[in-house]
């Protein structure tokens, strides 16, 4: 599977089947981890068989069962580290999808572990639930375009591409708050709205979109 169809096929996945994952797709998700901690300067770390993280009323609550797997997103208190947190978060999700398991983005709706290591100066920024669904998901309900692009009709393929990749985006409650445009230098700018996990969002849109355009956003 491609990252492009990836970007389709994604939906968030809260129930799991009690099926574990194969040797190689824990050595790719590994990986994969190591390179974006590299990459963002997180600790981002990946929690096989622990099934305490979303054994609590709000886990069950948010209807999430058979979590058995999980990556935990660890960062240090550090400037832009929600943004960071948020490409970090796309990429795996995206990955994850093409190493053919499910996943859902959790900010809120889990409990801290000891099995996930937090050192002094970091925190738990969120985690992602991890293997095979009982169901693939189904599609969000769409934002207008005008929300998040207000220049869509005009604005070159390129820009709508990117725009049609953030629609599929995941983000939490849904809430596609950021807003994209072209400034007069020919560059992207993209802008968070108000609303709970803007920083975070505003990184996974901006993912998504350099995915869709193929440039990327340098401001
Ligand atoms: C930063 C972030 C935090 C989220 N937190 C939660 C959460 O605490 N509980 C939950 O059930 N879903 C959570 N979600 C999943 C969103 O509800 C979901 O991505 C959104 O409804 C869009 O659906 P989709 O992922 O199927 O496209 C979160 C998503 C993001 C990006």
């Amino acid at each position: 599977m491609t990252i492009e169809e990836a970007i389709k096929l994604r939906h968030s996945v809260r129930r799991y089947l009690p099926k574990p994952l194969t040797t190689d797709q824990e050595k790719a998700l590994q990986k994969k981890i190591n390179d974006l901690n590299q990459q963002h300067h997180l600790h981002i770390q990946l929690i096989i068989n622990e099934e305490e993280a979303f054994n609590c009323f709000m886990a069950s609550y948010g209807k999430f069962h058979g979590v058995k797997n999980y990556i935990a997103i660890v960062a240090k208190k550090e400037k832009n580290m929600e943004e960071r947190s948020g490409r970090a978060v796309a990429e795996l999700v995206l990955y994850s999808q093409t190493l053919g398991l499910n996943t859902c983005i959790v900010g809120k709706t889990y409990k801290k572990t000891k099995e996930i290591i937090i050192n002094s100066n970091e925190t738990l920024v969120m985690l992602i639930s991890l293997g095979y669904g009982e169901n693939q998901g189904v599609s969000h309900p769409m934002k207008p375009i005008s929300k998040i692009a207000p220049n869509y009709d005009s604005s070159p393929d390129w820009f709508k591409k990117g725009i049609d990749s953030v629609l599929l985006a995941p983000t939490a409650l849904n809430l596609m708050n950021a807003v994209f445009m072209i400034n007069e230098d020919g560059k992207v700018i993209a802008k968070s709205k108000i609303g709970v996990c803007r920083k975070e969002n505003l990184g996974i849109m901006k993912y998504f979109f350099e995915l869709g355009s193929k440039k990327k956003i340098t401001t």
